[in-house]
């Protein structure tokens, strides 16, 4: 489950860095959407999957909540900087907001430290 996490991780990144270039270059990809709902629902299931079988870690926890609103906030800045029409910009700062929202959560995850400091000592 984790590995399959970590894999969705990857892919998920490499579409939305796909998707910004695309962005950049004024061709949208409706392939690239879909593609991207799909990782991030991989994305979501696998790390809630994890959280239902760990028996150390719930829902009650700081850290998953962390986890799920800089989940949301790298999906929700992804859909709306990605959305045609908007100026480039608006786009590109949307996009960078997204890109640190992963960055994060990533560090949330991965760094113990990081997750210590902004969370306190659990
Ligand atoms: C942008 C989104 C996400 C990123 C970049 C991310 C990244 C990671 C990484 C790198 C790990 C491996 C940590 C390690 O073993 O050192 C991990 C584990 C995990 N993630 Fe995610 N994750 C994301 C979203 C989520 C979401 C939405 C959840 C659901 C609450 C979640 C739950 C978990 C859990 C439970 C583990 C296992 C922790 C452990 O057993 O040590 N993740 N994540």
């Amino acid at each position: 489950m984790l590995t399959s996490h970590l894999v969705i991780i990857g892919l998920s990144l490499i579409i939305y860095l796909i998707r910004g270039g695309l962005m950049l270059a004024g061709k949208p990809s409706t392939v690239m959407t879909s593609l991207a709902a799909l990782t991030s629902l991989g994305l979501f299931g696998t790390g809630i999957a994890m959280v239902f079988m760990s028996s150390d870690i719930s829902f009650a926890n700081s850290w998953v909540i962390a986890m799920i609103l800089g989940f949301l906030l790298y999906i929700t800045f992804g859909v709306i900087a990605l959305k045609s029409g908007l100026r480039k910009p608006v786009a590109i700062t949307l996009w960078l907001l997204g890109m640190a929202a992963f960055v994060f959560t990533f560090l949330l995850a991965t760094n113990t430290d990081f997750a210590k400091q902004l969370l306190g000592a659990a």
